[in-house]
This record gives C-alpha cells, structure tokens and sequence, in this order.
C-alpha cells in the first residue's frame, strides 16, 4: 500500500482528480535551475503545454522560469501567471493572425519560426505596428530520437521546422525584412528521450550547422534554443522522482560548443512537472468476464489520454487495498475500446470503492483532458490545498 499520499485526506473530493505534491514539484524545480546555473548562460522556459493548471504555472513562475508557448492562449495563461513577456518564447507551425498580434503587443522574447509564409505574416503584423519582432529559426535536424514515433518531431520531413535545403533561403528573406531581427536557431527533436546520445547527435548537428554559418555567412547568432525532450520514469516513480538534470545539462555542456555570449535555452515540459502529479480514481466496480477481470475506474481517456493515444504506461496502484493478488485490465467507463489504462496488471484484491493512482500524470495528463461524453474535465487539487 502506497503511504505517501495523504489518502486520509481525500474523503469528500470528488473523483476522479489530479493531484499535486507541491513539495516535489518545487524540488524538482530547484534541482533543474541549481543544475542549468553550473553553466554560463542556460536558460530554462517551461513548455507550457504539458500543464497549463493556473496554479502550477504560478509556481513555476515564482521559481523564475520563463515559458515556451505554442499558442496564443498559452501566452495569456504565461503572462496572467506573471511569466515575464521578456522570457516568453512562442512555436507552432500555425500561429495565426491574431496570436502573432498579440504576442507582439506583449512584446514577447522571441518567435521560434517554422515556415515562409509565417514569417511574412510575422514581419506584416510588426510593421503596422511599428515593431521589430525577434525570431529564431526552427530548423529540423534530422534526428531520429528514440521514442514513441508520435513524439518525434526532429525528423526530415514532417510539419515542424525548416529543411537543411531550405535554411539558406528562409535566412536571406528574414534578413530581408525591416521589422524582424533574427536572433537565433531553435531545434526540437522529441518528447520522452531517456537516451542521452539523441542529444549528443543534436549537439553535433548543431555544431556543424554553426561552422557552417559562421564559414558562409560569417553570421553568429546570441540565441541557440535546443528544445525539451528530457523523460522521466513511467516504471519506476519512487525511485526516481527528479529527472537526471545534472546528466541533462552536462551533455550539452560538453558536447554543444556554445560561441562566446551565446545563450542557451531549454524549453523543458514533462520532466519538470510529470512526477508531482497523480491521477486518482474509484473503482465503480470490478467485473469478470469468462477469463478475465475489468476493474472499471471512474476515470477515463478523457482524463488521461496518454496511455489510449500512445500507449504510454503509467503505474497503476490501489491505495486502499494491500491484501492478495489479482491480475486485472483497468479501463475507464467510455464508449471507445482504447478507454483501456493498462492491460493484465496485478493489483492487490481490488474492490468497489477502492481509490486508483495513476502515477506520473503531470505533464499530458490535465492538459489534454477533453469533455468526451459529457463528461466534466477532472479537477485538480494541490497538496497544499489539504
Ligand atoms: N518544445 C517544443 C517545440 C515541443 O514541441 C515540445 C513538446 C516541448 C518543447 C516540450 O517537450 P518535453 O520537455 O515535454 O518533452 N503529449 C505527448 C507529448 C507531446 C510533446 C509535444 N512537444 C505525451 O503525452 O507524451
């Protein structure tokens, strides 16, 4: 039986809720800047998608942390948690219009750009108002990073960034516009690496791109953005509640050769805030089929999406019940057969009533909650609030 959560204390909320060791967070919060301050110029921005809990955010904040955005909403959610504009960067491949307007007007830090006619969007909108707009390139660095292929994003040709073959010419329009300053290069290789030599080959990547640069165009830019990707422990939460950020930031420190001044930015997400959070539910009943046995929680994919999206594995534990042994498939009460959370697990005798966690839940789990069914998006509660 789990101890470490105060279980005591849940007796009137309502189930199924997302729940949020404040303590760890912050923790994990301090061991990510300490480790990031051992060298020159790291920069951290939370990639706000992975929990955009206004409360969370607000903490983040507090530690100084500014914030990677992908939408015009994450930007007000940054900016109403306090997150300074001035450490606000901004990705997405569709930015329209109207997010682009108001980023200028709060006078972000940076765009990370992915295509052409973005770009002119972007110097259209900061001419009527007289601005100059700071843009990093988003260039695809071709790396094969291990892990789930919906996560991969640094591949050659998908949605995100600007080809090898086309960087030269996007760079020539850039530097062609009177209200954009080109600042910097951003790359992005995927979510949930635990293989530290994706990073490596990024670093090399990177490196060579930068020769590159320098030899052809004798350009240096201030800013590189290597993106997130850092992953956790689905498996095994108690043993490692903080991702290694000390391993983290020393790859790049020894295999990034930053240029004199150069910044460097992390836009981290899931390794910041994926171990504080837990996703409890009650067991509404346990059913046997001919061979096997459901455990139907009262929460669903619409709760926590990963596992019917990606499969994705998040330890399943019954914090009410010690007693036994029982091999189960846990599933949600949804109208779609992926509403499965895990398949075959042994659980100690699980009984109606009993409370379900589900670990690891804090990055991609409320966030992508979705009202499927009618159903009322999960409530969040932070173990400051008991
Ligand atoms: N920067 C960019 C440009 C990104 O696309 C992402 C994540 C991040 C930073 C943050 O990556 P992180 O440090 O969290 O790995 N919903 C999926 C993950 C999608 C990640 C999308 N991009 C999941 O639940 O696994």
């Amino acid at each position: 039986m789990k101890t470490s959560f105060p279980v005591e204390k849940f007796g009137n909320i309502e189930t199924p809720f997302y729940y949020y060791d404040v303590e760890l967070l912050k923790e994990t919060l301090n061991v990510a800047l300490q480790e990031a301050s051992k060298y020159n110029g790291f920069n951290i921005h939370y990639a706000v998608k992975a929990n955009f809990n206004p409360s969370i955010l607000q903490i983040i904040c507090d530690a100084g942390i500014g914030a990677d955005c992908v939408s015009g909403g994450e930007v007000k959610a940054a900016l109403n948690a306090g997150i300074p504009a001035s450490k606000i960067v901004f990705a997405g491949v569709g930015k329209t219009d109207k997010e682009i307007a108001e980023s200028l007007d709060a006078g972000i830090f940076c765009f990370n750009v992915e295509s052409l006619p973005e770009i002119y969007a972007i110097e259209e909108l900061a001419s009527e108002r007289s601005v100059t707009a700071s843009v990093a390139i988003r260039v695809n660095p071709n790396v094969a990073a291990h892990t789930h292929a919906n996560i991969t994003t640094g591949l050659a040709e998908n949605k995100f960034g600007i080809n090898y073959e086309q960087l030269d010419e996007v760079i020539d329009v850039v530097e062609s516009c009177k209200h954009l300053s080109l600042i910097g290069l951003h790359f992005h290789i995927g979510s949930q690496i635990l293989d530290m030599n994706d990073f490596v080959t990024l670093c090399n990547r990177i490196n060579e791109l930068q020769d590159m640069l320098q030899e052809q165009r004798n350009m240096l830019l201030p800013h590189i953005n290597v993106g997130g990707g850092l992953g956790v422990r689905y498996d095994v939460p108690d043993e490692c509640p903080i991702p290694d950020f000390a391993n983290y930031f020393a790859t790049y420190a020894k295999h990034l050769n930053l240029r004199e001044g150069q910044q460097l930015h992390f836009e981290l997400g899931r390794s910041l805030v994926a171990q504080c959070g837990t996703l409890f539910s009650r067991v509404t009943y346990v059913k046997s089929g001919t061979r096997k046995k459901f455990v139907i929680v009262d929460a669903g994919m619409n709760d926590l999406l990963r596992p019917a999206l990606y499969d994705a594995h998040h330890c399943i534990e019954n914090v009410s019940a010690n007693v036994g042994e029982e091999i189960y498939d846990v599933v949600g009460p949804i109208c779609e057969s992926s509403d499965v959370f895990d398949k075959d697990i042994k659980l100690p005798i699980t009984q109606r009533g009993d409370i379900i966690a589900m670990r690891t839940a804090g990055a991609y789990g409320e966030a992508m909650s979705f009202g499927y069914n009618c159903r009322e998006l999960p409530k969040a509660v932070l173990s400051t609030d008991l």
